[in-house]
């Protein structure tokens, strides 16, 4: 597959996998994904697992991210992560902003906006999910909360910053459910979502930003997801707990 944009596709972990667990998933995917150039391989594990995998990748292409990150730097925040902690395991990417965090959490886009800022503000990228719930599809309401999110949770970054800022599409109604958006859905919604940043920011940055698709997605359908013109990659849940069906949606979207 011929893009400018290189491919990433990244595993969100979620709260699975114990340290032996996470050793054992990652020994898979290095054997599997030993000769991957095309991809932008990410794994996010949760935070227990980060120093042993970090480890455990070091001589790979693939990649560490984290599932979340504290908007703060340092001090007196129970239970929080700072940027500067998940450094010392070589983290690259941070998801932030994920609907489960929005429903769970309640985060908010402006909460989403200040940790996107100093995730940069750390040199480490963002992928910073957005989508749609079926009420809100459903209720014609899909493209008002798409540019609602957009503009909020990627305000202030710098053009720079938002160029190298990851953005992931996760329709809230096909996460963890095995309904997958169409092809056409996808990428209906990721030339929406790229017009926005354009609108907020620049053309040239918007032709830069990689737009992930999230929500079910699985060997069987990753191909032609990612045929889509206006999807850049993947962030994948479920099927990204098997060695065997992540590295088959890699392999099958090259
Ligand atoms: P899923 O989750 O692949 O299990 O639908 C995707 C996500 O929540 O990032």
């Amino acid at each position: 597959m011929n893009k400018d944009r290189k491919l990433i596709i990244a595993g969100n972990w979620k709260m699975n996998k114990t340290v032996a667990e996470a050793l054992d998933l990652v020994r898979g995917l290095k054997i599997e994904l030993a000769n991957v150039k095309e991809v932008d391989i990410v794994v996010c594990p949760p935070y227990t697992a980060l120093a042993d995998v970090s480890k455990a990748i070091l001589d790979s292409n693939i990649r560490l991210g984290a599932q979340n990150m504290s908007e703060n730097n340092v001090g007196a925040y129970t239970g929080e992560i700072a940027a500067v902690m998940l450094k010392e395991f070589s983290v690259r990417y941070v998801i932030l902003g994920h609907s489960e965090r929005r429903q769970y959490q309640k985060e908010s886009d402006a909460l989403i906006a200040k940790k996107a800022a100093a995730v940069h503000a750390a040199s480490l990228k963002p992928i910073v999910c957005v989508g749609e719930t079926l009420a809100e599809r459903e209720g014609g309401q899909m493209e008002k909360v798409l540019e609602t999110q957009v503009h909020g949770s990627l305000a202030g970054l710098s053009k720079d910053q938002m160029a190298e800022t990851i953005v992931a599409y996760e329709p809230v109604w096909a996460i963890g459910t095995g309904k997958t958006a169409t092809t056409a859905q996808a990428q209906e919604a990721h030339a929406f979502i790229r017009r926005q940043i354009a609108k907020n920011f620049d053309d040239t940055v918007a032709r830069r930003v990689r737009i992930q698709y999230g929500g079910s997605v699985k060997p069987s359908n990753a191909r032609e997801l990612m045929s889509q013109p206006d999807v850049d990659g993947a962030l994948v849940g479920g099927a990204s707990l098997e060695a065997r069906s992540f590295s088959d949606i890699i392999k099958s979207s090259i």
